[in-house]
């Protein structure tokens, strides 16, 4: 693991490297100026949002002007085109093929997002050789160029791959939901994360909430423990909350922040989106008409 750890963080270097050359020379091949935004969403426990958040918060920036590319790297469980309702022809993998270009393996889904399907290849990507890593890596290189923020969805808890990406990307939401299990688990994944890494900016989206006094308790216990065994806090980014259209939206294949914008999921997202864009505190999303309708049907 700490040999993974160094050679990321050489691979870091490499780029920081080579974008201060590129300013020398007045042109930059990693994006804007800033940088595009490279954000990882992952979790502890299995089934607590990620690829749901993945794909609405990509169609949500989307729409608030940004380029946004999504790459799909959940092993095994790789569906954000099923959730973009959309067919993927070929995957990350199929980089490693001569003459597969980059705009090959990358599909247009809702909202105009930019997507990359993991399939079954990015676990390979790691038993890769060296060169076949450097042909990945050049390849790849051009996402930067599709897109100001990319997000890439990681499969859940410390196997090998999520670790890597989580490593590997500028800033991590972790995301969880109020289920003891599922804080247990976010709290290993902070706990790896502040081990192997100096970077302090993973934050917490806490998924399923009834209310927002839940996400408050989910935010105060994880960061009881980080402080006390870490000395570290984990900020709070936003909540989502449990609501009806998350799952029928996931039975459309549809994004809910597309199929019911105005649901109080959306609106969360929406939420994030603004926070992620503006850096400021998430506001209050009242649950409005959908809650309304979900309390006095007894749902
Ligand atoms: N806010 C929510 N409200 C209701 N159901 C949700 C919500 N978030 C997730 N779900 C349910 O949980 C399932 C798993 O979500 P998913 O995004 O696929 O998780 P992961 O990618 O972490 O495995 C969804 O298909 C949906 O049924
Ligand atoms: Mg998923």
């Amino acid at each position: 693991m700490s040999d993974q750890a160094s050679r990321l963080r050489n691979l870091l270097e490499e780029r920081a490297e080579a974008e201060a050359l590129a300013r020398k020379v007045g042109s930059l091949p990693f994006g804007t100026a800033q940088g595009t935004r490279v954000i990882a969403i992952t979790s502890g426990k299995g089934g607590v949002g990620k690829t749901n958040l993945a794909v609405n918060l990509s169609v949500a920036l989307q729409l608030s002007g940004q380029r946004v590319m999504l790459i799909d790297a959940d092993i095994g469980m790789a569906n954000v085109n099923l959730l973009m309702g959309a067919v993927t022809r070929r995957s990350l993998i199929d980089l490693l093929t001569d003459g597969v270009k980059l705009e090959d393996v990358v599909e247009n889904g809702a909202a105009g997002v930019k997507y990359i399907s993991g399939a079954a290849g990015v676990e390979a990507a790691w038993n890769l050789n060296r060169g076949e890593q450097r042909k990945l890596h050049k390849k790849l290189g051009r996402c930067s160029e599709m897109a100001d923020i990319i997000i890439i969805d990681t499969g859940a808890g410390l196997n090998r791959n999520v670790v890597e990406f989580v490593l590997a990307a500028e800033e991590v939401l972790l995301i969880t939901t109020p289920e003891p299990t599922a804080l247990a688990d976010a709290y290993a994944v902070v706990k790896a994360y502040a081990t192997y890494t100096d970077r302090r900016n993973i934050k917490l989206i806490v998924n399923r909430i009834h209310d927002e006094d839940e996400c408050d308790a989910v935010a105060d216990k994880i960061n009881q423990t980080t402080q006390k065994f870490l000395g570290v806090s984990v900020d709070c980014l936003g909540y989502i909350y449990e609501d009806r259209a998350v799952i029928d939206a996931v039975h459309r294949q549809e994004p809910f922040v597309l199929s019911a914008p105005n649901s109080s999921a959306a609106r969360c997202v929406f939420e994030i989106a603004r926070g992620l864009l503006i850096g400021d505190k998430m506001a209050s999303v009242a649950k409005g008409w959908r809650a309304f309708l979900d309390r006095l049907f007894g749902y």
